[in-house]
């Protein structure tokens, strides 16, 4: 670990200590910052790179649920289960850099008061063994007692490795902040990295209070625009976008992918596949006026960002498959339920999904695969354009 980054600890945990700074929720703006510099989003942190053998591991913990019925045992039990799961994975795999790919927290059981202090433990495994990591938010994290921008600022605050940023105000839509991008560089004095990490707001859930509405559970429209101003100015910047890789993480699959289900192929394109899609199991679903409000986000990624290796989501928690959509021909991928909380079977497992660039070539294959808590390992993929 890097001296700027231990004095960022020590100033951290010197300012907050142990105990939580209470706020008020409905007092919060979206930061009204300009876009940061696509040079150095990151001014105070350290940089992600790959390691000196050319390799970059993620490790992808979704669905995480914390704080179902904390007065009854069996909650606090499930949270103290994906503790000792994040616990016994975090070592073992030694990743560069985790995401955390929505619903951290089950928004339905959660208090006013104190639903924020759930993202200190959840984020204690990452800050003890102090890896860098992000989070997106899912549809669980909107509800009328959190926000996603809630647990966004309780991230940054309580987590000195978290890299998860807001979008510039005007981009992401109601309840959608968490739209921002990672560069991951081969070294850390390159000017340009040779990989971005994009995250992106699906929504969903409810608004914030007493007087709470569904939140539309799709990558907002504006979002679209955002993406081609980012890239144009990456593009600027560090020249075109073939010379980096991508990989792109939202909760909520986008609405292409319902319908590819029925073409699985076991032997293909392995891993659980317990979770029939239907309404409101991937983007703007719910009704049919709003059919295909997530194109806008689709057709501007796929348009934009090239060398895109997968689009990763949670949300089902019984899937683990990874299927080319073929209209932009790239390869959606499902992560794995690592939380105890959330819906599911125990047969199904708990785990994560982990991603292993073996080069910084921006074309060379992403191998990935599901491991269980267990240790147990399946659904064992190379990503590349022979995948399906
Ligand atoms: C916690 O994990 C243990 C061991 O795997 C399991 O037996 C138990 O059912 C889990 N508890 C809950 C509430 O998920
Ligand atoms: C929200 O928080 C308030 C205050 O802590 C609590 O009374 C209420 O039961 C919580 N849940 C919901 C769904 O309002
Ligand atoms: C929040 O407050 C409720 C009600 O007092 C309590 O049951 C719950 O455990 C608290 N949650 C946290 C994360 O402190
Ligand atoms: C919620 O709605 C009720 C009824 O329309 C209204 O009286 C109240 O002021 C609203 N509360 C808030 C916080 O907006
Ligand atoms: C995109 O860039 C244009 C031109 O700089 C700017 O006017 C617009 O606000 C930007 N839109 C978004 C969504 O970033
Ligand atoms: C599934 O894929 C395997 C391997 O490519 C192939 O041999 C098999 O015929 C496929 N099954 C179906 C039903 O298409
Ligand atoms: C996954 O497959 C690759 C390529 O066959 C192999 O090198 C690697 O050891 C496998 N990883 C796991 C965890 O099974």
């Amino acid at each position: 670990m890097r001296l700027s980054s231990i004095l960022a600890w020590l100033v951290q945990w010197t300012v907050y200590g142990s105990s939580a700074p209470s706020f008020d929720a409905a007092s919060l703006q979206r930061s009204s910052e300009a876009s940061p510099t696509l040079t150095n989003p990151y001014p105070d942190k350290p940089r992600i790179t790959f390691r000196s053998d050319g390799t970059f591991k993620i490790t992808v913990f979704s669905d995480m649920h914390w704080g179902e019925n904390p007065w009854d045992a069996w909650g606090p039990e499930q949270d103290a289960n994906s503790t000792r799961l994040m616990e016994k994975v975090l070592p073992s795999e030694k990743p560069d850099f985790v995401v955390l790919n929505g619903d951290l927290i089950t928004g339905e059981n959660a208090f006013k008061d104190n639903a924020t202090l759930l993202i200190d433990r959840i984020v204690a495994p990452l800050n003890a063994a102090q890896i860098p990591f992000c989070s997106t938010q899912g549809n669980h994290d909107n509800q009328k007692n959190i926000t996603h921008l809630q647990e966004i600022l309780r991230e940054q605050q309580v987590a000195p490795l978290s890299y998860t940023r807001v979008a510039p105000p005007g981009v992401g839509g109601v309840e959608g902040p968490g739209n921002y991008w990672i560069p991951v560089f081969e070294t850390s004095t390159d000017s340009a990295p040779v990989l971005v990490l994009w995250f992106f707001d699906s929504r969903g859930g409810f608004s914030y209070g007493d007087n709470s509405t569904a939140v539309p559970d799709w990558v907002d429209e504006s979002v679209a625009t955002w993406i081609e101003n980012e890239s144009n100015a990456m593009n600027d910047a560090w020249g075109p976008p073939e010379n980096r890789a991508a990989l792109a993480f939202v909760h909520i699959p986008p609405h292409l992918i319902q319908g590819l289900q029925a073409e699985l192929n076991s032997t293909k394109e392995p891993g659980l596949n317990a979770d029939s899609l239907g309404s409101g199991s991937t983007q703007s679903t719910t009704d049919e006026a709003n059919l295909g409000k997530d194109d806008a986000f689709w057709n501007s990624l796929n348009a934009n960002v090239k060398n895109l290796h997968a689009v990763i989501s949670g949300h089902d928690h019984g899937n683990e498959w990874c299927i080319r959509e073929p209209s932009k021909d790239v390869i959606f991928c499902f992560d794995k339920h690592a939380g105890y909380g959330g819906y599911g079977e125990p047969s199904w497992g708990y785990g994560v999904r982990n991603l292993v660039f073996s080069s910084t070539d921006p074309n060379a294959g992403v191998q990935t695969w599901i491991r269980l808590e267990d240790g147990d390992a399946r659904a064992n993929i190379t990503l590349d354009k022979n995948y399906a």
